[in-house]
C-alpha cells in the first residue's frame, strides 16, 4: 500500500526491541500531538550482533508492516539500524520520509565538541559498520574520531542493571581506555545506542564531568519536527485531543516487553497495550 502524505496519519518508530522507547519518549515529548505506531522486533533482537545483511532484511519486512498500516514517516530508532539500513529504506521506500538517528546524533556531538575529539560507543554492528565516523567526518573532516563496541552495556540495560558493581566494572573497562590518551582525550561522548541513556551515571562517572555526553534521542525528535514542519506534514494542534493515540507492536514476548519496555518509555506499559504480530 502507498503510504498517505496527510498530516493526521501516524509516523511509524521501528526499533530492534524495547531500546527505541527512549526515542519514542522524546518524539512524544517534542510531539504530543502527533499519533505513533511503534514496532519493536523482539522476536529478532538484537541486531547488534547480526551481520549488515540480515539487518537491512529485518529493516525492510519491519517497515513494509509500517507503511501497510499507513504512516506518514518512519523513524528508525534504532542505531545499529540506522547505521546500517538507512540507504536500503530510502531508496525503497522514497519519497517517504525516513530519519534515522545517526546523522541528528552526529551533528549534536560536532555542536558539542569544542576539542573535535568525538568517542562513540554503540552496538558491534554499528560501530563495525562505522556511519557514526563518516556521518561525523562529512560535517566536520578535522574532527578526530574514536569508537568502541560496548555490547554488554545492552544486556545490563535489559536485566535492569543499569548502576552497581557490575554496571560500574562494565563502564571502567570499556571507556577508561578511550578517555585515557591526554592531553588529546575526547571532550565528547556519543551514546550510540538506544539502550545507553539508561547507564548515563556510570558512563559519567567514569569519563568525568567535563565531558559532554550526547544522546541522541533529543536531537531525532528535533529533527522530525523540523522534517514534518518543512513537509507540511505536521498534525494541526486539536484543542482536547491529547493524549494522542500510540500503538505498541512486537514480534515476540508481550510480557518482556511490557515489563521491561516501561523503564525505556519512563511510564509503565501494560500487556493489554501491546499487539503481537509476525512480519
Ligand atoms: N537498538 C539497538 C541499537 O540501538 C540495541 C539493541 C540491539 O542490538 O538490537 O543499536
Amino acid at each position: 500500500m502507498a503510504a498517505s502524505a496527510a498530516p493526521d496519519r501516524p509516523i511509524g518508530v521501528f526499533d530492534s526491541g524495547m531500546g527505541g522507547l527512549t526515542v519514542l519518549a522524546a518524539l512524544q515529548a517534542q510531539l504530543p500531538f502527533e499519533p505513533f505506531i511503534y514496532l519493536g522486533d523482539t522476536a529478532r533482537l538484537p541486531y547488534g550482533t547480526k551481520t549488515a545483511q540480515s539487518v537491512v532484511r529485518y529493516c525492510l519486512q519491519a517497515a513494509d508492516a509500517l507503511i501497510d498500516r499507513g504512516v506518514k514517516a518512519l523513524v528508525i530508532a534504532c542505531n545499529t539500524a540506522s547505521a546500517v539500513a538507512l540507504p536500503a529504506l530510502r531508496e525503497r521506500h522514497a519519497p517517504l520520509p525516513v530519519i534515522g538517528v545517526v546523522e541528528p546524533g552526529a551533528a549534536a556531538a560536532i555542536a558539542a565538541s569544542r576539542n573535535g575529539r568525538i568517542a562513540v560507543i554503540g552496538t558491534e554492528a554499528t560501530v563495525r559498520g562505522g556511519a557514526y565516523q563518516r556521518a561525523i567526518a562529512t560535517l566536520q573532516p578535522t574532527a578526530k574520531v574514536s569508537a568502541r563496541a560496548c555490547q554488554v552495556f545492552v544486556a545490563l540495560a535489559e536485566e535492569g542493571w543499569s548502576e552497581g558493581a557490575v554496571a560500574q566494572a562494565a563502564a571502567q573497562a570499556y571507556l577508561a581506555p578511550l578517555f585515557a590518551p591526554e592531553p588529546a582525550a575526547p571532550d565528547t561522548l556519543v551514546l550510540g545506542c538506544t539502550h545507553f541513556p539508561l547507564l548515563y551515571n556510570v558512563i559519567r562517572a567514569v569519563v568525568g564531568d567535563a565531558a559532554r555526553i550526547v544522546d541522541s534521542a533529543a536531537t531525532t525528535a528535533a529533527a522530525t519536527h523540523s522534517m514534518l514542519r518543512a513537509q507540511g506534514l505536521l498534525r494541526p494542534r486539536l484543542e482536547g485531543a491529547l493524549p494522542a493515540p500510540l500503538s505498541l507492536l512486537v514480534t515476540d514476548g508481550v510480557a518482556r516487553f511490557a515489563s521491561i519496555g516501561g523503564r525505556f518509555l519512563g511510564r509503565p506499559i501494560t500487556p493489554a497495550e501491546i499487539e503481537l504480530i509476525d512480519l
